[in-house]
């Protein structure tokens, strides 16, 4: 008997059709199999967008791509969606209507995969993470870099004792103007590149190296997007301070913006560089990869300098058409856990294979604590700079409670999350 995990999809936008559609696509086509728990039908059975436009159009193109699935509209499609009985949702809305999708969905009894930054405050984590585990349900987050075969070989020299001790670093990820000024323009006004993006290296760096975050600062400029003095951010540059379990320190640099000139040849420039005692890191997604041209086409509408490693469209040297990458290995990931917990042996031990699977802290909600702390420091050091008070500090773990704002010429302290971090 084929067993079946009925699929929800909360927002189709951009990611949607990137990452979700391929996937959604081949599980229809191929089937999900494992030795472990067998041949499972992935079907995606209901969405949930604002208008409702997308889905209908993905609908009539798709054709036999795609299940006929249910399409929900509005501000509350996600709770009218799960009503429709779903065994996991994807949560793909913009990052300050992650939540209440979320919430909603592990309400139902649903595993949750959002994602990132999953939510944007330590309270709504906790929620979450209470929930999910009340509910015996797994609720993960989707931090597609940790996949990326270069970041995955950083780890494993770093696993491996190769790279000794992380002393420093910076990361940097440039989004074109495109982004802000028109793909994200329905949600953008008050939101920032910094908490859309550098949170894929905070993943990076706490998944990674470990150790306890102890401060965060950040600046950032405005002008582009939105008034110079407004809430709207065009790039941000954020500072992380770790501490590792022998008391020494680490400091990482993240620069972020979404104003770079559509017509830069590195679309979505990505860097790191991590300093080791012993070593040191560079990597690069536009000096890794390819340089390409052809006339009319790059670089608006072919990339100069595509991520193939991602995600990209291939005719496979045996004939046929793919669309593969990391992008895409991480989704079909979560659907094998979910899997593995509903189908791989006896019922009785479901709750084994839960914890088993809850206990990967790549992508658990649980884990996502440090992560969490740092996106939701920088919206309050980004608010209070846009309020008129610049250069706050956000401290982990002090004596006045788990995440604790200062503000420079105040003597009263924002206490923004009391329990530890
Ligand atoms: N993994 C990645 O690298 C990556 C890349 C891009 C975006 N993202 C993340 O994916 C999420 C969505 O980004 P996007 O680029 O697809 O944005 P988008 O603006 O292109 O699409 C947003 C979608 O959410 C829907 N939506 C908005 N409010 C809703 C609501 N209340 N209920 C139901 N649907 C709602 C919209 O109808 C739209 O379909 C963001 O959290 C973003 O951080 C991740």
């Amino acid at each position: 008997m084929t067993q079946q995990l009925r699929a929800g999809m909360v927002g189709m936008g951009m990611i949607f059709d990137e990452t979700y559609r391929p996937f959604f696509e081949k599980a229809r086509a191929a089937g999900l199999y494992d030795r472990r728990f067998g041949d499972v039908d992935v079907q995606l059975a209901a969405v949930a967008t604002k208008t409702g436009k997308r889905a209908d159009a993905y609908l009539q193109s798709a054709g036999e791509k795609i299940h006929r699935f249910q399409n929900f509209v509005g501000d509350h499609a996600a709770q009218e969606m799960v009503k429709a009985g779903v065994d996991f949702a994807c949560v793909a809305t913009p990052d300050d209507r992650h939540f209440a999708a979320s919430k909603a969905v592990l309400e139902s009894g649903a595993h949750l995969l959002v994602e990132k930054p999953s939510v944007l405050k330590l309270q709504e984590l906790d929620e979450l993470v209470a929930l999910a585990q009340q509910k015996g349900l797994l609720a993960k987050v989707v931090y597609h870099k940790l996949l990326d075969p270069d970041h995955k070989k950083l780890r494993t020299f770093v696993h491996d004792g190769v790279f000794q001790h992380v002393n420093n670093g910076y990361c940097s990820l440039l989004e074109p103007k495109q982004i802000s000024g028109a793909q994200f323009s329905e949600w953008i006004t008050g939101r920032n590149p910094g908490t859309y993006v550098a949170c894929h290296y905070i993943k990076l760096i706490d998944f990674t190296f470990g150790g306890r975050l102890k401060t965060v600062t950040a600046s950032g400029q405005r002008g582009i997007v939105g008034p110079k003095h407004g809430t709207t951010w065009d790039s941000t540059q954020m500072k992380m301070i770790y501490e590792y379990a022998d008391g020494r320190e680490a400091a990482f640099d993240i620069h972020t913006s979404w104003v770079t000139p559509d017509n830069f040849p590195g679309y979505v420039e990505q860097e790191v560089q991590f300093r080791f005692d012993n070593g040191i890191w560079n990597a690069h997604s536009r000096k890794r990869g390819i340089e390409c041209t052809v006339e009319g086409l790059t670089p608006t509408k072919l990339k100069t300098t595509m991520n193939t490693h991602y995600n990209g469209t291939f005719v496979e040297p045996w004939g046929e058409r793919s669309q593969r990458g990391y992008g895409i290995e991480v989704l079909e990931r979560f659907a094998r856990e979910v899997s593995y917990v509903e189908f791989a042996g006896d019922k009785n031990q479901r709750t084994e294979r839960l914890n088993e699977m809850r206990a990967l802290a790549y992508n658990d909600l649980a884990s996502d604590r440090q992560t969490v702390a740092a996106v939701q420091a920088l919206e309050a050091i980004l608010a209070k700079a846009a309020a008129g008070h610049p250069d706050c500090v956000v401290r982990v773990n002090d004596a006045r409670g788990g995440l604790v704002l200062y503000q420079p010429g105040s003597p009263e302290p924002d206490v923004l999350y009391g329990p530890r971090v």
